[in-house]
């Protein structure tokens, strides 16, 4: 997956910790989706954008950020091709790309120490997918559910 360019989004409750990470990683060409400032917005229609986006790149690796990261992750996990990982800590980043192949880094901009946050998203970017008897799990993730 490329890091050269990434794309983010997030809600006001991310807001912060997206403008941290944005300038942090600032050798990335970012693809920023919004929001870009306080006003209450919903993150399901910014979970939305990343999938179209995505759909069209799908070598891209993408961000969200809402309060909890939580809200951010269910929506994104709607769409067949985003693997979005709800992360927590810098191993949870490291093992949903070695095992999961994750495709989208949700992070809780209100409940995450955000310099935490910073190097999850650098181990995030990092972690290559080991592949082998994960790449049969991952197939298994889009199998029917219901
Ligand atoms: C917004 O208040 C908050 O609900 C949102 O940022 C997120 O935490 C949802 O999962």
């Amino acid at each position: 997956m490329s890091t050269n360019h990434v794309v983010i989004a997030c809600d006001h409750g991310g807001l912060s910790l997206k403008q941290k990470i944005i300038q942090t990683f600032s050798q990335i060409e970012w693809q920023d989706l919004g929001t870009s400032n306080e006003e209450s917005v919903d993150y399901p229609d910014f979970a939305n954008h990343l999938a179209e986006v995505l759909k069209s790149h799908p070598d891209r690796i993408g961000i969200l950020v809402c309060g909890s990261g939580q809200g951010m992750a269910m929506r994104a996990n709607k769409f067949a091709h985003l693997r979005a990982a709800l992360c927590w800590n810098e191993e949870s980043a490291r093992l949903s790309r070695e095992h999961n192949d994750a495709n989208v880094l949700c992070l809780g901009g209100r409940l995450l120490d955000h310099d935490l946050a910073l190097k999850m998203t650098k181990v995030f970017f990092e972690t290559p997918f080991e592949g082998g008897r994960h790449a049969r799990r991952v197939e298994k993730l889009n199998g029917k559910a219901d």
